[in-house]
């Protein structure tokens, strides 16, 4: 499903040139669930952007569902990106200016559903995440962990391909964490492709495997002994 060849992302600043991805080999089948981790600044969240075609600006192949992502033109990099990834941003990113109603709609809206099936996809997902009482709330009247939870749901609403999820529990209370990763186990037992990035060995365990970045570098993956 996601082949990188040597992928490479730097930044430049003042003449001086610092490297945040070095030579990324990287294969994920369909119905993988893998893991990355690594220190804070190693690059997982920059990968993870890359992975989800929010990031242009960097160098080598990606291949998405055998779609040459390097040579894509940026409205067809945005398009691929609406049908087929869910992404939970380590910051939320939720759209402040619409309600949490508003902002699950949000992804269905990118699909061909007829409203009435959007209006009861967003019930139902509002309903599984137990936020029922919040759907007129704009983000900013919500907790950090409340946020968090609308992030994961818009994500998830749209049963995307592949959901790619920037510790997406660090906010959470250790049963809603838990929660939410027996949801992923269950999208990912129904065949949804699924990249996390935590420093979580509890949630790692969910995964198949693991990745360890260290500064830019993939340094080891492998099996993880899993929940379940
Ligand atoms: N716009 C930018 N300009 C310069 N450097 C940047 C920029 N954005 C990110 N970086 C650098 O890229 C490196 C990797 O950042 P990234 O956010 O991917 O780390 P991370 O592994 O996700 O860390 P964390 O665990 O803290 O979230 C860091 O050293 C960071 O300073
Ligand atoms: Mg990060």
């Amino acid at each position: 499903m996601i082949q990188l060849r040597n992928v490479e992302k730097c930044y430049t600043a003042g003449g001086q040139t610092t490297w945040v991805l070095r030579r990324i080999n990287l294969e994920i089948r369909e119905g993988e669930f893998v893991t990355i981790m690594g220190p804070s600044g190693a690059g997982k969240s920059t990968l993870l952007s890359i992975l989800g075609l929010l990031d242009a600006a960097w160098a080598g192949e990606y291949y998405l569902l055998d779609q040459p992502v390097h040579r894509l033109k940026p409205k067809e990099r945005n398009e691929l990106n609406k049908r087929t990834i869910g992404f939970v941003f380590q910051s939320y990113h939720l759209l402040d200016s619409m309600t949490v109603y508003e902002n699950l709609d949000v992804p269905l809206s990118y699909r061909n559903i007829p409203r009435a099936q959007r209006v009861s996809m967003v019930c139902d997902t509002l309903d599984r995440f137990h936020i029922v009482g919040k759907k007129d709330l704009f983000p900013n009247q919500l907790s950090g962990g409340q946020q968090q939870l609308v992030a994961v749901a818009r994500a998830v609403i749209a049963n995307p391909k592949l959901i790619l999820a920037d510790e997406p529990t660090g906010n959470l209370h250790s049963q809603q964490g838990k929660e939410i990763m027996e949801l992923f186990k269950k999208l990912n037992d129904e065949g949804t492709t699924i990249v996390q990035v935590t420093h979580s060995e509890a949630n790692a365990a969910y995964g198949h495997r693991t990745i360890q970045l260290k500064d830019g570098w993939i340094v080891s993956e492998e099996k993880a002994a899993r929940v379940g």
